[in-house]
């Protein structure tokens, strides 16, 4: 194994963090989101591109959801929300551009526009009511599905490093959006996004161990640009209104 190698293996290492479960919730919180997995895994199979649009789709509720259940409590507690609703409909936002991006590159079919549908009725309703019963199990919720998310960008990539996908060019919402450069790649975007979605994982883990008075903190990773890094340290700092 060449030197350049075990550095990119050890890399790609670090960036498969699991926070490991510490109470009966977020056992509850993990064997869920493994479970959907499952059907994940089944269904789409090795279609990356496919898999990345129709579960953008879902990735992008529970930052508008958690931001909305803020705004309200600081409203009706007329409390300050120490800049976490801003934090979490960024979240929104940053997954809806995933979504923007993928569908330039896998057009979905007509089963999964209409899975998309049934699929967000559901979701968003659930996703809604896990938040009023337990804001910190919703959290711990997003914090493993993001696990996944990092895992199944990381073996997107593996199948665009091998061949098996081409690496086509970066779509121009994907340079605009990352400010990558003119000549970005496919493999460019995937590394890019799964930054973003190794930082939603820390933020969400963060957010439950708050909740819980046990924050263990967030680990940064080399991928994540400095803006992204310097933000989590901010998050560390920052009470969380519970
Ligand atoms: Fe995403
Ligand atoms: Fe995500």
């Amino acid at each position: 194994m060449s030197v350049e190698s075990k550095s990119d293996e050890e890399r790609r290492e670090e960036t498969l963090i699991h926070h490991k479960p510490r109470t009966f919730s977020d056992k509850v919180a993990l064997y869920f989101v493994k479970f959907l997995r499952v059907f994940a895994d089944a269904f789409f199979a090795k279609r990356y591109g496919h898999r990345a649009v129709v579960l953008e789709t879902v990735a992008a509720v529970p930052g508008m959801v958690g931001g909305a259940m803020l705004h309200l409590k600081s409203l009706r507690k007329l409390r300050d929300d120490e800049g976490w609703i801003h934090t979490l409909l960024d979240e929104a936002e940053n997954e809806r551009m995933h979504l923007m991006t993928f569908i330039e590159i896998a057009k979905p079919t007509r089963f999964e526009r209409f899975l998309v549908i049934v699929t967000q009725m559901i979701f968003y309703v659930s996703y809604l009511l896990l938040y009023l019963i337990s804001a910190k199990t919703a959290h711990r919720v997003v914090g493993y599905l993001e696990e996944e998310a990092v895992v199944s960008y990381s073996q997107y990539a593996d199948r665009v490093k091998s061949g098996d996908v081409e690496n086509v060019d970066a779509p121009q919402v994907a340079l605009d959006y990352w400010d990558l450069p003119h000549d970005a790649k496919l493999l460019d975007v995937i590394r890019v996004i799964r930054a973003d979605e190794m930082t939603h994982r820390e933020v969400n883990h963060l957010i439950a161990d708050k909740i819980s008075e046990h924050p263990l903190g967030v680990k940064t990773h080399a991928d994540m640009s400095d803006d992204a890094q310097a933000k989590l340290r901010d998050y560390e700092q920052r009470d969380f209104p519970i």
